[in-house]
């Protein structure tokens, strides 16, 4: 079987097309929600789908006690690799629709990278809430990244979506994306499927990922938290910005959730 783009962790980032300054942008909104909504100041920190949390670690830098979960040990060896700082951030392998830790209560959780959509069945999205639920504090926040699903995009067989060439310090990758067909009576809204041809100096890697997303809209996360009975849903922000509406949001929107 090809290997995931997450066993490159120095390759994945440009892949998605992530840009120069976008993780303290999103760390310093976070805090910014917190802030706003919580009475008290933040300590503890939960990073679900961490991957090597690089929102964490700028948080860690500034004495807040994080802890990543994700279940790539790929990606948490790079976590725990790098500068001294980085030791900061705590790492537990699991899988994000049912899991424990640990670990005493958190004051806030976080989500981001838009990949709260691969939790597809109803089961998998409440037992997420609750786990998450579980780890908060009465109160505590959970912010989630999701991104905007505005095209549907119905295919009969597996088709071809777009092609681009990336390039990183140690590697050209020539990126294709692929939409694949999916049953309509199921909560998959779409299924996407990742090919990245690496070139590295001495050698070629093929990496394919194929991730069944279940669009997620306001209004689901909303009654999601009401059925885990473990959250309220308080806000809903978009493009990094208090003030944008959602029929202006541009690519992506943060739902807040609040422990109740
Ligand atoms: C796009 S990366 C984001 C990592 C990090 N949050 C960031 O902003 O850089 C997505 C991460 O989700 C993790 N992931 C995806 N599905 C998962 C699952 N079912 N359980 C645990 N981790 C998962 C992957 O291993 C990967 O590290």
């Amino acid at each position: 079987m090809e290997p995931s783009v997450y066993e490159y962790p120095s390759i994945f980032r440009r892949v998605h097309m992530e840009k120069s300054g976008e993780i303290e942008e999103e760390t310093e909104f976070l805090k910014k929600v917190w802030r706003r909504h919580l009475k008290k100041p933040v300590r503890r920190v939960l990073d679900i789908a961490s991957g090597d949390s690089p929102h964490g670690q700028i948080l860690a830098r500034e004495r807040m006690r994080v802890v990543g979960i994700d279940r790539s040990p790929t990606m948490i060896a790079a976590g725990k690799r790098g500068p001294r700082d980085r030791m900061g951030v705590r790492f537990y392998r699991r899988e994000i629709n049912k899991f424990s830790i640990p670990e005493r209560r958190f004051d806030v959780a976080f989500f981001m990278s838009e990949t709260f959509p691969v939790l597809i069945t109803n089961d998998d999205l409440l037992s997420h809430l609750q786990s998450v639920g579980r780890l908060l504090r009465r109160g505590g926040l959970y912010c989630i990244d999701i991104d905007k699903m505005d095209r549907i995009r119905m295919v009969r067989e597996r088709k071809r979506w777009q092609r681009r060439k990336v390039r990183t310090a140690d590697a050209t990758v020539e990126v294709t994306t692929y939409d694949r067909p999916f049953p309509w009576y199921s909560a998959i809204q779409s299924v996407f499927e990742l090919e990245c041809h690496i070139k590295f100096r001495d050698r070629m890697v093929t990496t394919r990922d194929v991730i069944p997303i279940r669009y997620t809209v306001p209004p689901l996360l909303e009654l999601a938290a009401k059925a885990s009975r473990m959250f309220e849903m308080v806000a809903v922000y978009t493009d990094l910005s208090f003030v944008t509406p959602l029929d202006e949001c541009d690519r992506r929107w943060l739902g807040v959730l609040q422990r109740v």
